[in-house]
């Protein structure tokens, strides 16, 4: 069976912009439940200003806390600079992630950048990370529209996708920022991007806005794509970037692939688990465009399991 790999980004990209204080003990049990239910590869934190983001303030004790605690699972930490790496790896991160937004605004409101230092930064964390032996992910955000710029050309896409795998990025991740882009321009950017770099380099991450996550999801599959970002509960946004709502849930990402043939390795009934925790946390209700349906569903299931028992 042909075979999808999911990075769960909800401790960073779900907990970045919450108005309440999540305990450093919580964020570890969300990541255990997601390891528990079976999802290969976590992206649990970012090692960024405390003063931009106060939610990361914790991110060296969780990383040491989860690799002690879930040694065999991938997990990954965005860091926005060399700064952020250096606090990443002593903390004793195996993974990172840049984060490259394809317009100048966006680069400034989010690292406080311009294009062409938020490029030449990402490549020199990228190479340093690479020499202290991490692997790495490059984000280029705001592929398809910008907050503040609007609809963001192809051009800068591809050329900055390039200089990430130029200067050795294992994976680059095309991300939808604000949930602004649709099914047919995905499947003509991503068609480019994988005839210019193959579908295996890529990954894609989208924000379910305009309720579109999925298909955008569908089309990035059936132009090559194996590798998604998405977040239990489809909570997520960016703070920097106005009017982005949550991810792509990972339960509807689960849904339609294992649906549609594509084995994932995760246990629907185990992202629930983690829902209802995030939930119990947050203290508000949770979750992607089938939750009711499979709520509904995985009780009907546990009660037949009972009368057989
Ligand atoms: N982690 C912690 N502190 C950091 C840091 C990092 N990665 N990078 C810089 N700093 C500290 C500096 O040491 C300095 O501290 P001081 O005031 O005590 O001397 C202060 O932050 C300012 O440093 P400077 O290099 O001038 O940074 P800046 O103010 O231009 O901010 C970023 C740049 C990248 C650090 C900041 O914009 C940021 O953290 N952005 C993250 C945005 C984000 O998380 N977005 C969501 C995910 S995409
Ligand atoms: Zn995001």
């Amino acid at each position: 069976m042909d075979r999808i790999v999911i990075t769960d980004v909800s401790p960073r990209d779900g907990l970045q912009n919450q108005a309440v204080n999540v305990s450093t003990d919580d964020k570890l049990e969300l990541v255990r439940r997601l390891a528990t239910a079976g999802v290969p590869s976590v992206e649990v934190t970012s090692f960024v200003s405390p003063k931009a983001v106060p939610q990361m303030a914790d991110a060296a004790d969780l990383v040491q806390r989860v690799n002690a605690a879930l040694p065999t699972l991938q997990t990954s930490a965005l860091v926005p600079n060399l700064k952020g790496l250096e606090r990443a790896h002593a903390a004793g991160a195996r993974e990172i992630a840049v984060v490259l937004s394809a317009t100048r605004t966006m680069n400034e409101r989010n690292i406080n950048m311009d294009l062409d230092e938020a490029t030449a930064v990402s490549e020199r964390t990228l190479l340093e990370a690479r020499r202290l032996g991490l692997r790495t992910r490059a984000y280029v955000a705001v592929a398809f529209e910008c907050p503040f710029e609007g609809k963001v050309p192809l051009e800068p896409v591809l050329r900055l996708s390039a200089r990430m795998r130029d200067a050795g990025a294992d994976r680059i991740v095309i991300a939808d920022t604000i949930g602004a882009a649709a099914p047919g321009e995905v499947k003509t950017r991503m068609h480019e991007l994988v005839a210019l770099l193959g579908a295996d380099l890529l990954a894609v991450h989208f924000h379910d806005t305009r309720g579109l996550g999925a298909a955008n999801a569908w089309a990035a599959l059936e132009a090559g794509v194996r590798h998604f970002d998405a977040s239990v509960g489809g909570i997520g946004g960016c703070p920097f970037a106005p009017g982005a709502a949550g991810n792509l849930a990972t339960e509807d990402l689960v849904l339609m692939a294992e649906r549609s043939g594509f084995a994932t390795g995760i246990d629907l009934a185990g992202l629930l688990d983690a829902v209802a925790f995030a939930e119990s946390v947050l203290g508000r209700q949770l979750g992607g465009r089938s939750i009711a349906w499979l709520r509904r569903h995985y009780a009907k299931e546990a009660e037949r399991k009972r009368e057989a028992a």
